[in-house]
């Protein structure tokens, strides 16, 4: 409670500012659903793209319907080429969620504009932003290794073209199936930090490269999507499943928090989580290196032990972040550019909610109250000391 006597909700918690027909997150009972399909039922059955056709156009895709966006993604995935010339000139040390902010903003110099001279922000716009997000990852970790990009297929699907794009070989089935299960989870999630930075952005009329980027920039700290790479370095610095434990300990004795641990939302474990484990199981068996999902799983366990003794009051469960590190590590990428595969499938989400906010729109626009000094009469310069404060 502040001081005149309005409630403070830091942090928005529990506050409801607006609705929704995307995604439903029920916290207390750890359910995820899409348009009312949970997605213990999409992640194993659906594709990437059939989830982009569900929250872009409203409803599951006929084949025909599914046909289209195919072709429409596969049409859309190549960058134009002065962008990439310019990824070429970036200091080859700029970090991947950097390039793919910059990048995507910088899409909207190559957007058509109207008799308005203003950029549009529809279902196709949506469909190239999503189409192009992998692009510009494939292409920066080239670029950054010295190599040339390879030009995107557009008769994969846009985890194996991804894939692809990054080493020249189509990936196997498993492979092009995790990134896809990936994707299919990270793409929507209600009011989450970054869809509502996207929406907020929207809702002063700015065009959807404006929100997009917003929701790029939102999604980088560690408390969000940057908990992603964060729960990687983890796994590095654990080293081996033995170290769990002395691991999980030392961070909470330093008053810092375990990364892919805890979620704003969940009361129970992160429904997504369980898929993530299971992605990461089949790989590290396809593989025949369980490296990375040892140490997840023996740190999942460790976590819950000391957290639940630092807090008995409190249970903090894993969340979405924690399984995707070794699922992520498995498919050969690289720590830092973890983020930005987080925003390559939620991109489908930022662009759901920038529609449906666009289709009815208020400007948002909170309150904050006012905990300054009460106004002095204004002292000229000349007669101010350095601290602002009057010359005796
Ligand atoms: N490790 C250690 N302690 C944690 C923790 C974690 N991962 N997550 C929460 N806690 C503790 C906090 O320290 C806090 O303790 P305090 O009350 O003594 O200060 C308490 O639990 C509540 O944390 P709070 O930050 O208020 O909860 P929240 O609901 O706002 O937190 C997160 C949600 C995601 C910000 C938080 O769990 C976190 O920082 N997790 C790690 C980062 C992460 O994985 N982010 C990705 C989210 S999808």
């Amino acid at each position: 409670m502040s001081t005149t006597g309005l409630v403070v909700d830091r942090g928005l918690e529990g506050v409801v500012v607006g609705s929704t027909m995307l995604s439903n997150v029920e916290g207390k009972i750890g359910r995820l659903t899409y348009r009312g399909f949970d997605i213990d039922d999409l992640a194993p059955n659906a594709s990437f793209e059939e989830i982009v056709y569900l929250l872009l156009f409203g409803h599951l895709p006929g084949a025909s319907e599914l046909e289209g966006l195919k072709r429409e993604l596969g049409a859309r995935r190549t960058l134009p080429e002065p962008l990439v010339n310019a990824m070429q000139r970036f200091p080859k040390t700029s970090w991947p969620m950097d390039v793919m902010r910059t990048v995507t903003s910088g899409l909207a110099l190559f957007s058509p504009v109207n008799e308005r001279g203003e950029h549009v922000s529809d279902v196709h716009v949506a469909i190239e932003l999503i189409a192009k997000m992998t692009t510009i990852l494939a292409a920066w970790d080239r670029i950054r290794r010295g190599l040339e990009p390879i030009e995107p297929r557009a008769d994969l699907s846009q985890a194996a073209n991804f894939l692809y794009m990054r080493s020249g070989k189509v990936p196997s089935e498993i492979e092009a199936d995790a990134l896809d299960t990936y994707f299919v989870l990270l793409a929507d999630h209600s009011f989450n930090a970054s869809t509502f930075s996207a929406r907020v952005t929207a809702s002063t009329r700015a065009d959807i490269y404006a929100a997009i980027t917003a929701a790029l920039a939102t999604l980088q700290g560690d408390l969000h999507g940057g908990a992603a790479s964060a729960a990687y370095n983890t796994l590095l610095a654990v080293e081996t499943p033995d170290r769990a434990e002395t691991y999980a300990r030392g961070v909470l004795s330093r008053g810092e928090r375990i990364m892919g641990m805890g979620h704003r939302e969940y009361k129970v474990r992160d429904p997504r989580a369980k898929h993530l484990e299971a992605m990461a199981k089949k790989l590290s068996d396809y593989r025949g290196d369980s490296r990375w999902y040892d140490i997840a799983r023996s740190l999942e366990d460790a976590s819950n032990k000391v957290l639940q003794e630092n807090k008995p009051d409190k249970k903090i469960y894993a969340n979405v972040d924690f399984y995707t590190a070794p699922v992520l590590a498995d498919l050969g990428i690289a720590g830092d550019e973890f983020t930005c595969l987080f925003a390559c499938g939620r991109i489908v989400g930022w662009s759901g909610h920038v529609l449906e906010q666009l289709a009815d729109n208020r400007l948002i626009r909170p309150q904050a109250t006012y905990v300054g000094p009460t106004a002095g009469p204004f002292i000229p310069i000349s007669e101010r000391t350095q601290n602002g404060v009057a010359k005796k």
